[in-house]
């Protein structure tokens, strides 16, 4: 099969290198950006007097053919033509004559796939973003519902102190806040057009980036055609922002599995986002969230090799760089069907309130309010730090929880405690009395919903 770039070569590759070397398998996905990319340089070309009115016109029909085959899946494509551009290319000059060669006046295969990538994803983030406040949605739903439920919080994942457990899940909406704002900022570089940048240097036509650009609803222009042709920050930038989305993700998928096993028995996932055991009858294992925090790991290896094909490139645009497609791709899907699956599996878990409350009942994680009790009657803090920790020991010894202590044998610790300190330990007025701003005060989490909802609005 002769190459569109074959005039020079005396010889064809063999079959299995030209395979090497193609990325007609993974950069097909590109089709439709690649034709709205061509569809916008033609008609620029044309209003620039570059090419006659009559070969704009049968070059823009033949795309529209094009495309029209591509939404229905009818277009065929070959690793003879190595790659998406050239596949596109070579059907176009079948279908209209010699007239599709015109096509790739002024433009070279590098600023094409750069304004494929961009185009790509751009799309491609805006729709992650709207999937981030999808699921930012279902938490502040299931917040709301349990501003009131009490949950032990923890920290080296010991009982620590009580908090609402939807204080616990506005965690998660906050650091998606953070995220979304990750990819929003991304957008601005990826929002930049490399059209008309050529194979590295600009082309001796008197073409038209400006246009070509607003026809491409691109807010910006490459001001460097070297830089135009060989930035893959942009990529970077969004597999960045979907690595700490992802870590984000996984954090949350460990709590999940933490809490639906039998040790916890916190929440209980829905059947549709459980699985079962091929062996043993009684197990509902929780796939979904142990899929996405393994899946992160991937997308960490997208971003750490595509940092690695670049660091050692010269300028401007060199093959390496064909390596920038599959991690973007695996990427996406993953970063988009993560968020899916989650918005799903957390607005239809159950959450055991009764097991979350009688946790927080039969602990010690009301002990710093027994030392702010004693702090607040004038004892130095550290000092009511000691006496707590010697009643904890006591009941320890004795088996009982704080509640269980007698007053008598509270006041052989300090007389500073009186009959007031049952109602200070219990872990419900523990939570009210956190009021402090960002605290777990039922107050201000209803405030932080109030926030939460602004942002979403
Ligand atoms: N398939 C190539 C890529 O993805 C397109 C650009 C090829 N340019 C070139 N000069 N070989 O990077």
């Amino acid at each position: 099969m002769t190459k569109l770039w074959g005039g020079r070569f005396q010889q064809t590759a063999e079959q299995w290198v030209d395979a090497f070397g193609a990325s007609i398998h993974f950069d097909q996905a590109l089709v439709m950006e690649d034709i709205t990319g061509s569809l916008a340089h033609v008609q620029m070309l044309g209003e620039q007097g570059i090419l006659s009115e009559d070969e704009v016109k049968q070059i823009t029909e033949g795309l529209h053919a094009l495309q029209a085959k591509a939404e229905n899946g009818e277009l065929e494509f070959s690793i003879d033509q190595e790659d998406i551009h050239l596949n596109l290319e070579k059907q176009l000059i079948d279908l209209i004559g010699p007239v599709g060669g015109k096509l790739h006046t002024g433009r070279s295969r590098n600023d094409q796939v750069a304004t494929d990538m961009h185009l790509y994803l751009k799309k491609r983030t805006n729709e992650i973003i709207d999937l981030i406040v999808a699921f930012q949605k279902v938490l502040v739903m299931q917040a709301e519902t349990h501003v009131e439920t009490l949950a032990p919080g923890y920290t080296h994942l010991q009982r620590a102190q009580p908090v609402s457990f939807g204080h616990h899940l506005m965690t998660y909406f906050w650091m998606l806040e953070r995220d979304k704002a990750r990819f929003v900022d991304g957008l601005k570089r990826t929002d930049c057009s490399p059209l008309g940048a050529g194979a590295l240097a600009g082309t001796t036509f008197p073409i038209d980036r400006a246009r070509s650009a607003e026809l491409l609803g691109f807010s910006s222009i490459y001001e460097n055609s070297l830089d135009a042709v060989s930035d893959r920050d942009f990529i970077v930038e969004f597999l960045s922002a979907s690595s700490l989305l992802m870590t984000h993700l996984s954090r949350f998928a460990e709590e999940i599995i933490l809490w639906s096993s039998q040790e916890f028995s916190f929440i209980e996932l829905s059947d549709s986002f459980s699985t079962g055991s091929s062996i043993m009858p009684q197990k509902k294992n929780p796939d979904m969230a142990e899929l996405i925090r393994g899946k992160t790991g991937r997308v960490y290896g997208n971003l750490f090799g595509l940092l690695t094909v670049l660091k050692g490139l010269p300028l401007a645009y060199n093959k390496d760089m064909q390596e920038d497609k599959e991690g973007m791709f695996d990427t996406v899907e993953t970063v988009t069907g993560s968020l899916k699956i989650f918005a799903g599996m957390v607005e239809s878990m159950a959450v055991r309130t009764e097991t979350l409350e009688s946790a927080v009942e039969s602990d010690f994680s009301n002990a710093t309010e027994l030392a702010d009790y004693l702090a607040t009657k004038g004892m130095p803090f550290r000092e009511a730090h000691d006496v707590t920790g010697r009643v904890v020991f006591h009941c320890i010894q004795n088996g009982i929880f704080l509640k269980d202590v007698s007053l008598a044998t509270y006041q052989d610790y300090s007389s500073l405690i009186e009959d007031d300190i049952y109602t200070a330990l219990s872990p419900r007025e523990a939570v009210r009395r956190r009021n402090s701003l960002g605290g777990t005060g039922f107050e201000q989490v209803r405030l932080q919903l109030q926030k939460a909802k602004a942002l979403l609005a």
